[in-house]
């Protein structure tokens, strides 16, 4: 198994690129089960997410040609396997946004239920009721959601919580639909306008994405389209964090300040200097951090997958920060190893109290989830000595070689088998 070994102390200094966002990427590439016309997405992110939802529609019988300008090619003309199998499904629980697109397009899907995660339970019961409010018939037995429906209605929704997969879901199935579908305190993350873009590229009838209210008329049909995945706004936050304990000054390309306003609001106020660029953002730190608070929420506020990152920040600034977690019921895991090189935290249920500490000292840890992975990284860069990280397969999940791009702006960081 890969651990990643960092020896901390250097400045991070010059220019990354940043990838397409993950969190695009996946939906993105669940769209083309909506048609049998090629869907063409560039910018797409060499992930392990995305090589894993790449094989679950392969399995469908879509046909994937990825280039090698990681551009790829979907078209779902030989779709004639609904099914979305646990053996795949339980190692990515973003497999769940296939249930609309094959409900819409074939009238049948049977989807693996997601199992449990690290970070919390995260059912998929809005996904589902959503869906039964389509005119869906939804059974869920032997740890599978089994759903038909001759031809999908459109229907008036209300998540009860703020869901970005199942807004995701619910817009990709309605968007073939007979009827409009409105739905209510819908998720207004960047990656759901991302893919409202791309289904009115190809010829989809999405309204209000970006706002708690997204209008969907249904279409007969949807035709191809060629569409370039966003930046991923989580990849450059992580990015930014490292650069502010390591008192760097780095150049990231190809993203956009205008994504993550609440990040960078908080970055400005521990004291790093942040300005945008005409493709993407500059910033520079002079290591002397201010605690800063933070509660997460659904987007505009503060990102949940940034919180890990922030905690390890907070970990050697200079005061006590509370960190606020509302959205996962088990995301403070990354705390538990952050002590173990020194960060004074206090867990108090959803709530952390981080003391600033003058230093961290390197040592052996374990990478428990996606964002917790990065939160080790980001501590082991500033950490004095060595830091040896664990199960780093996670950090695969979502990073696109995150030790090449580290290593290029200084960063003493090497993978070992
Ligand atoms: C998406 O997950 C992201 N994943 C997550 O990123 C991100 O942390 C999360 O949104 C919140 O921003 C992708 O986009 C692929 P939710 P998702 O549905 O859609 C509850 C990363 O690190 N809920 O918005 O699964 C749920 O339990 C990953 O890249 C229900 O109760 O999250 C949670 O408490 C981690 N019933 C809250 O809503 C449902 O049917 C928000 O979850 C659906 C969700």
């Amino acid at each position: 198994m890969d651990k990643l070994l960092i020896e901390g102390g250097a400045r991070l200094e010059g220019q990354v690129t940043i990838s397409g966002a993950k969190n695009a990427a996946l939906p993105l590439i669940c769209a083309a089960l909506l048609t049998e016309a090629p869907l063409h997405l560039s910018n797409v992110p060499h992930l392990k997410d995305v090589t894993t939802m790449l094989r679950l529609l392969a399995q469908m019988g879509i046909d994937v040609t990825l280039d090698e300008r990681n551009c790829l090619t979907l078209a779902a003309t030989g779709l004639n396997n609904p099914v979305a199998p646990y053996d795949l499904v339980k190692t990515m629980r973003a497999s769940i946004l296939t249930l609309g697109p094959l409900l819409a397009r074939t009238g049948e899907a049977r989807v693996s239920l997601p199992g449990g995660c690290a970070i919390g339970a995260r059912p998929v019961d809005i996904h589902i009721r959503g869906l039964q409010a389509m005119g869906a018939d939804v059974q869920v037995e032997h740890g599978y959601i089994h759903a038909r429906a001759r031809k999908l209605r459109g229907a008036k929704i209300f998540t009860d919580l703020v869901t970005v997969t199942g807004t995701e879901n619910l817009m990709m199935a309605a968007a073939l639909a007979e009827g409009t579908t409105v739905i209510e305190n819908a998720a207004r993350e960047p990656e759901v306008v991302d893919l409202a873009n791309c289904l009115n590229a190809m010829g989809a009838r999405v309204s209000g994405a970006g706002s708690d209210v997204i209008t969907i008329e249904g279409v007969e049909r949807l035709a191809g389209a060629s569409h370039r995945i966003m930046p991923d706004r989580i990849e450059t936050g992580t990015f930014l964090t490292a650069v502010a304990v390591t008192s760097g000054k780095v150049r990231l390309k190809r993203t956009s300040a205008a994504i993550l306003d609440a990040v960078i609001e908080k970055l400005r106020e521990a004291g790093v200097r942040i300005s945008a660029t005409e493709d993407g953002l500059e910033v520079e730190s002079d290591g002397r951090l201010k605690a800063v608070s933070l509660r997460t929420a659904p987007y505009p506020a503060f990102p949940t997958d940034m919180q890990a990152q922030f905690m390890a920040m907070n970990a050697v600034a200079q005061g006590t920060a509370v960190v606020t977690e509302t959205i996962f019921e088990n995301r403070f895991m990354h705390a538990l190893e952050l002590r173990r090189l020194g960060a004074d935290i206090e867990i108090n249920g959803n709530t952390a109290v981080v003391r600033g500490v003058p230093r961290l000292d390197g040592a052996t840890v374990m990478a428990t989830d996606l964002r917790a992975s990065a939160c080790l990284v980001v501590a082991g860069l500033v950490a004095r000595g060595e830091t040896l990280i664990d199960r780093i397969y996670h950090l695969d999940r979502g990073y696109e070689h995150i030790e090449e791009k580290l290593s290029q702006l200084g960063a003493r960081i090497r993978r070992v088998h």
